[in-house]
């Protein structure tokens, strides 16, 4: 019968996996292209030698570890997520979706079982889009979302572009990034989230996303000092944003349940102690189930920063660099993914991903479908996200079994 996903070797390859760009804190910290992020790969690239896969790296550097069916001819079977992190990273976010794919490899070479399409295994190159903005940059270029020169010109907060970073980390490769000749795309990903583990559902059956929109601020005012200059004299940019960054919050809590709203990125000038600021940056995102209740989340953000501008003489600039979904994942992946988990006695429940994913960017081209396994108390980008052993180890063998059905033996 189909092979069994071998829950040791998954969870060590998990565990071993977090000890590059570790954390004192127990998680992992391997931004895009850093030296962490590189050795992630070189590790991953490492484990999948034994298996005679064939590696192809695109330009923006996302990774496919090719393995050959016995029809040539036939489109690949996809799957695979991420293995870079946020600063405060825990262990599982995007890496249980790699390895989990590594295992499903790994068992299916064990079994000596040849399957009928190939099937691909990738890593993508920047989903967190903590280092380079804007996230799930791999996948964005890949689809034809983001042109890839505009991406290679993108800076991190140091002034290194993603070509340089690159180029000095070696992770650019010489395929042209465009969609691939699959038939379908698979993504195992923790929930993030603590309904799973609330309802007692083993497997999540990820039916799509939330819409969201993100925003990068520029608000300017006027450099002066902080003793002389009476207060009603001041056109300080910090404190407009923090009116800004409260405006987000409340409207992310009016949102609720259904959306979210975050400020998370700031920065300065010249923040200088004794300078009234005189230009802050800010990013926030604002996410919806509901696509025209972010929009309007959007609309009404926008009119509170024209008021907070004009009654600080600021300039607010608005630049809306990026969205995603909302995106309906294929009808009948879900229906496979929900039978293979109902066939292993395992519990399932629909969700939305309140996340980005690069299955979103993945959803228009080919048929796709995202599988969730619980997040312990729903903690994540953090260094206590945590799912056990058993509990990844499940959402593998249902892709596992996903995959062979997929493409056939
Ligand atoms: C990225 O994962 C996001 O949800 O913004
Ligand atoms: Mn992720
Ligand atoms: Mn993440």
């Amino acid at each position: 019968m189909t092979p069994t996903i071998d829950s040791d070797r998954l969870w060590q390859s998990i565990m071993d996996m977090a000890e590059i760009g570790p954390t004192p804190e127990g998680g992992s910290c391997r931004l895009a292209l850093t030296s962490e992020d590189t050795a992630a790969r070189a590790l991953f690239l490492r484990w999948c030698k034994p298996l005679g896969l064939h590696h192809d790296q695109d330009a923006i550097g996302n990774m496919f570890l090719r393995r050959a069916g016995s029809d040539t001819t036939a489109p690949a079977i996809a799957f695979g997520s991420h293995l870079d992190t946020v600063p405060t990273g825990g262990r599982f976010d995007g890496i249980a979706g790699v390895l989990a794919g590594l295992e499903v490899l790994r068992a299916l070479h064990d079994a000596g079982i040849a399957t009928r399409a190939p099937l691909e295994l990738v890593n993508w190159m920047n989903e967190e889009g903590s280092r380079f903005s804007p996230a799930m940059m791999g996948s964005r270029v890949a689809a034809g979302e983001l042109p890839l020169a505009r991406a290679l010109a993108i800076t991190d907060d140091a002034g290194i572009s993603v070509a340089q970073a690159l180029a000095d980390s070696g992770q650019g490769g010489a395929l042209t990034p465009a969609p691939r000749d699959w038939s379908a795309w698979l993504e195992l990903h923790i929930e993030q989230g603590p309904v799973m583990e609330a309802t007692g559902a083993e497997i999540g059956i990820v039916v799509g996303t939330m819409h969201a929109r993100y925003f990068q601020i520029t608000v300017t005012g006027e450099p002066s000092h902080v003793g002389p200059t009476e207060m009603n004299r001041r056109h300080d940019s910090l404190a407009a944003a923090a009116e800004v960054i409260m405006e987000v919050e409340r409207a992310g809590l009016a949102a609720e349940p259904g959306g979210r709203a975050s400020t998370s990125w700031i920065e300065n000038t010249p923040n200088a102690r004794g300078n009234v600021p005189h230009i802050t940056r800010l990013h926030f995102d604002v996410r919806h189930n509901s696509q025209e209740a972010a929009v309007a989340m959007d609309a009404s953000l926008r009119q509170s920063m024209s008021g907070i501008a004009e009654r600080r003489g600021v300039r607010i600039d608005v630049n809306p660099y990026a969205a995603f979904g909302p995106i309906a994942f294929d009808r009948r992946l879900g229906a496979l993914l929900r039978q293979k988990a109902a066939a292993r006695q395992l519990t399932t429940r629909d969700m939305i991903a309140a996340a980005g994913h690069d299955s979103v960017f993945m959803a228009p081209l080919v048929p796709s479908a995202m599988l969730f396994v619980p997040s312990v108390a729903g903690i994540t980008h953090n260094p206590k996200e945590y799912s056990t052993k058993e509990q990844v180890a499940r959402g593998a063998q249902v892709l596992l079994d996903a995959v062979l059905e997929l493409a056939g033996i």
